[in-house]
């Protein structure tokens, strides 16, 4: 005991904060992990790299359940670094005075959860929130999400997701941030910003961690944890940009994937972890595994047990086993045998020390769990007002015959209808372990309580999300004869969409479509309401309703802000994250695609299409309508002739030509048109800007584009541009689009 207490002492004064700050430098965090790894046995130092989840909570197969006083044995014997699905400010608290008293070396635990899209007050799941383009409300969200998440003890989220999806089958499409590379790479700056805040060593800021390295999104068929196959120009260009990006946030932890990639499991994939990550990008923080994916080499056939799999994650980079017990229980072994160095084992607690430092920890490991601070924010009113805010930004219009929306909120009589109109349970969406569904407002208490007195708000469920009855549709037409108008709230159940929540279909599931028809046939104004968590293919609703929004998952302030959106408090602003298709069969189907060499320019056969379906999608991405209607003119360039190292300024008007005031996000895209052996995206993101216009008004928008904005992995694989003729497209979707051309110029 006496001795933990000199040891500590001796580690605050190699820690004398500096004068400016409290915080320590990273010269005085080095010199106190240098002294500490001197102290430490081999056991602590690979307890260090072990993390395991509370005994009752999973998100994945169990291992090894443990009891808490198994766990509490193996704290004060110094053998867990970290906890997963550990929150509240008393357990936390308890926990941590376990490993601050009662181990040799008082090395305080991290604490991790994800917090994908709130902690209490739930936001958005991510790509609803992508779908509002907007960087500073998405940055706030997750900062939100930090603040409420510190102060019941929990350091470090498994946030953001920036796996790129272009299969909507895929489940965990929900977490990120959609199709495109350019808006993902944005959005999880803003994450990675949110969650970090200006430094770490803030009580309210965590540990961000950029997931999942790599290509995790492309499994192949949409199916969870299936195999990834694709050239090494698609990995760079498409699915590691947002990784780099968040890393030149300055994001603390980068989780590896479960998926095999290119013939390696992405968990022992030392191109991947080590040499991209590490020497390419320089970063230095920490990598965590994913779920026993350390484990799942053995079954992925890459590795001959778990000590070899425990090797392999080793070599490839991975600091920190999560609940795989492998590093537990063979990394001594393997060191010994010489086949893992000790000093490879020093470089991974180093990781995990440096960032218990920059947290702050060292210096007291009490200062994130914080019961009076956690009473004060949970729920805290101006994180409510913040989420009705992003949650109504997130909304997407879709279609609005005859100006159906806004609706009147002092018409007589109002039917709202459908299994997700007052379904408490599911409105925060996937991810949301930590939220209340209770808490949160469903569309039918958000309509009743937004529209005038006088109005009367009937209400009936028609069917469920899921099953084949259709016993309540006639009582839901009955219901909707009698109103004005008709709300239909359609879609996914939460737990359709995540991790392991693959679908075949993207229909909406049950006899909801049965629904929207009868409804329909009732002639009265039909505002289909979705609630999904992934791309839907859905032609005959686009039929069928009078009005569609897409709403996703929006969280604690669901009816609230879609009743914002209904009735015309906003202007719905929300774009497209990812290209909805008309039928399944179109998948993989995303904008930025190749143009083949036989496009189908519908003039003939022999051309690359379906002979049954179109080609093109139901609504394109950065697609998303409002209530005004905005006018595309003038695009300009500065130069018709581009030299490499110049910069091209290009300029757009845009007019509000309806009669309300909006927002419109203005989409740069180019095309590459001849690059040299290498066929170019017949559209690339570039940028994009987001305006709010009154009705008449009309602003100049600019853009800046430079060699790199060119460039792409050349025949050579050098990441350059090519000169050669480029379009330049602006529109407010990615179909859409006024376009010119310029040349960029060879070497100059
Ligand atoms: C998921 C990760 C998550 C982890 C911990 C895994 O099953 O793939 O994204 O962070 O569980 O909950």
């Amino acid at each position: 005991m006496k001795y933990r207490y000199a040891l500590l002492a001796l580690l605050f004064l190699c820690c004398k904060p500096n004068p400016q700050s409290q915080e320590p430098t990273e010269t005085e965090i080095q010199t106190a992990v240098d002294n500490l790894l001197r102290e430490m046995s081999l056991s602590e130092k690979i307890g260090q790299m072990s993390q395991y989840s509370q005994p009752t909570i999973a998100s994945g197969p169990e291992r090894n359940p443990q009891k808490s006083d198994m766990y509490h044995d193996m704290i004060r014997e110094g053998k867990i670094g970290s906890f997963l699905w550990t929150w509240t400010s008393e357990i936390t608290r308890e926990l941590q005075e376990i490993a601050v008293n009662e181990s040799r070396l008082g090395i305080p635990l991290l604490f991790a959860v994800d917090i994908i899209h709130g902690y209490k007050t739930i936001f958005p799941i991510p790509l609803g929130e992508a779908a509002s383009w907007d960087l500073d409300a998405i940055e706030q969200s997750a900062r939100i999400a930090a603040i409420e998440a510190t102060a019941a003890g929990i350091h470090w989220t498994f946030a953001p997701m920036v796996d790129i999806a272009r299969d909507s089958r895929w489940g965990r499409i929900a977490e990120g941030a959609g199709e495109d590379p350019y808006l993902g790479s944005e959005i999880a700056r803003a994450r990675v910003k949110g969650f970090q805040g200006n430094s770490l060593y803030e009580k309210n800021t965590m540990l961000a961690c950029a997931k999942h390295m790599a290509a995790y999104g492309a499994a192949e068929g949409g199916r969870d944890y299936n195999t990834t196959d694709m050239s090494d120009r698609v990995l760079r260009e498409i699915y590691l940009p947002p990784f780099k990006a968040a890393i030149d946030a300055g994001v603390a932890t980068i989780m590896s994937a479960f998926n095999e990639l290119n013939g390696i499991p992405a968990t022992g994939n030392r191109y991947l972890l080590t040499e991209i990550l590490r020497q390419e990008w320089g970063f230095d923080g920490l990598v965590v595994s994913d779920w026993t994916s350390i484990n799942e080499m053995v079954i992925h056939g890459a590795a001959a047990d778990d000590a070899e799999a425990a090797e392999l994650a080793m070599l490839a980079g991975v600091d920190m086993d999560m609940m795989g017990d492998l590093y537990q229980s063979h990394l001594h072994h393997l060191v010994q045998s010489g086949r893992i160095s000790e000093t490879q084992i020093d470089q991974s607690v180093r990781h995990i020390l440096t960032l218990k430092h920059k947290l702050g920890l060292f210096k007291d490991p009490f200062r994130y769990c914080d019961a009076e601070r956690e009473q004060h924010v949970v729920f805290h009113p101006d994180h409510l007002l913040a989420a009705r805010d992003i949650a109504a930004k997130s909304i997407v219009l879709l279609k609005n015959r005859t100006r159906t929306l806004p609706l009147e909120p002092r018409m007589a009589k109002i039917a709202v209808i459908g299994p997700l109109a007052d379904n408490h349970k599911e409105l925060n969406g996937t991810w949301a372990a930590t939220g209340e569904a209770d808490r949160s407002v469903t569309l039918l208490e958000g309509i009743t309580s937004a529209v005038s007195k006088e109005t009367e708000v009937l209400y009936e469920k028609g069917c469920d999300i899921l099953s084949d009855d259709r016993s309540g549709i006639d009582r839901a037409v009955q219901l909707a004869q009698q109103a004005d108008a008709i709300v239909l709230n359609v879609g996914e159940s939460a737990d359709m969409s995540g991790e392991a929540k693959s679908r075949a279909d993207l229909d909406l599931p049950g006899v909801q479509l049965d629904l929207v028809k009868a409804l329909a046939a009732t002639q009265k104004p039909l505002v289909v309401v979705l609630t999904n968590g992934r791309a839907l293919a859905i032609p005959e609703v686009d039929e069928l309703a009078d009005a569609i929004l897409e709403t996703w998952f929006l969280g604690t302030q669901t009816g609230h802000a879609i009743s914002d959106v209904l009735f015309g408090k906003v202007n719905p602003s929300g774009k497209l994250p990812v290209t909805f298709p008309r039928h399944v069969g179109q998948i993989p189907l995303y904008y930025n695609h190749k143009n083949t060499g036989r496009p189908d320019l519908g003039n003939g056969d022999y051309t690359s299409k379906y002979l049954d379906i179109d080609n093109e999608p139901l609504y394109p991405f950065g697609f998303g309508l409002s209530y005004t209607t905005f006018e595309y003119a003038d695009l300009k360039l500065d130069k018709q002739t581009l030299p490499m190292k110049d910069t091209l300024n290009i300029t757009v008007k845009i007019r509000n030509s309806g009669n309300r005031k909006g927002r419109e996000t203005v989409q740069l895209y180019i095309r590459d048109v001849a690059a040299r052996a290498i066929g170019r995206p017949v559209k690339e993101l570039k940028r994009f800007a987001q305006i709010d216009l009154a009705p008449g008004e009309e602003k100049i928008v600019g853009f800046s584009l430079n060699a790199k904005d060119f460039s792409f992995y050349r025949h050579d694989n050098r990441f350059a541009p090519e000169p050669g003729l480029i379009k330049i497209m602006v529109g407010g979707n990615s179909k859409n689009v006024l376009e010119t051309t310029c040349t960029l110029l060879s070497g100059v």
